[in-house]
């Protein structure tokens, strides 16, 4: 049983404030990717699907007269430290465990390189599937970020995913044992 689930993440008030800024339909698409990967790959789904959740949670409005200004989000964006950030400090209040929080929080701050001084960081498989999935989904001219979904079809995203994951995890111990 993991101590945090999808939907305790994805109800709370933060979460609630935040996605909404780069579309509640990516990031829940980005953790449907992501766990997808993390089965290829053999890797914990759990950290990925709240990796692939989470990933975009610092992004700022970068709005011009109602218009999504890539000129200012170029020059300036940090949202990938804002948001491993911003993350972290939503898992550890929801109770998360903290080995698990620095590896989402770090999977987050990898996501993409628009920030780094320096682009060649040897990454993590996890930190990796994070970077395909968020690519699986993106459309040119960033708009992935303006895509609807549903608060019903969201929230039967999330507990299929849930369920998906506890099934993935109890099939790896049963493995590892
Ligand atoms: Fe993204």
């Amino acid at each position: 049983m993991r101590r945090v689930t999808l939907l305790d993440i994805f109800t709370h008030p933060i979460t609630q404030k935040y996605l909404g800024r780069s579309g509640v339909s990516h990031a829940i698409r980005v953790a449907q990717y992501a766990v997808q990967l993390a089965k290829q790959h053999d890797l914990n789904p759990d950290l990925a699907a709240k990796a692939g959740l989470l990933h975009d949670i610092g992004h700022y409005e970068w709005y011009t007269q109602g218009k999504w200004d890539f000129e200012e989000y170029r020059k300036y964006d940090i949202h990938a430290i804002k948001g491993a950030e911003r993350a972290h400090r939503l898992l550890i209040k929801l109770g998360e465990n903290r080995q698990d929080a620095k590896e989402i929080a770090l999977a987050i701050l990898l996501h993409t390189d628009s920030y780094l001084p320096d682009k060649n960081i040897t990454k993590t498989s996890l930190q990796e599937i994070i970077v395909t999935a968020d690519e699986m989904d993106e459309e040119p001219l960033g708009k992935h970020h303006y895509r609807k979904m549903e608060l019903n079809d969201a929230l039967e995203r999330i507990a299929q995913l849930d369920s998906d994951i506890e099934h993935v995890l109890d099939k790896q111990l049963r493995r590892s044992v």
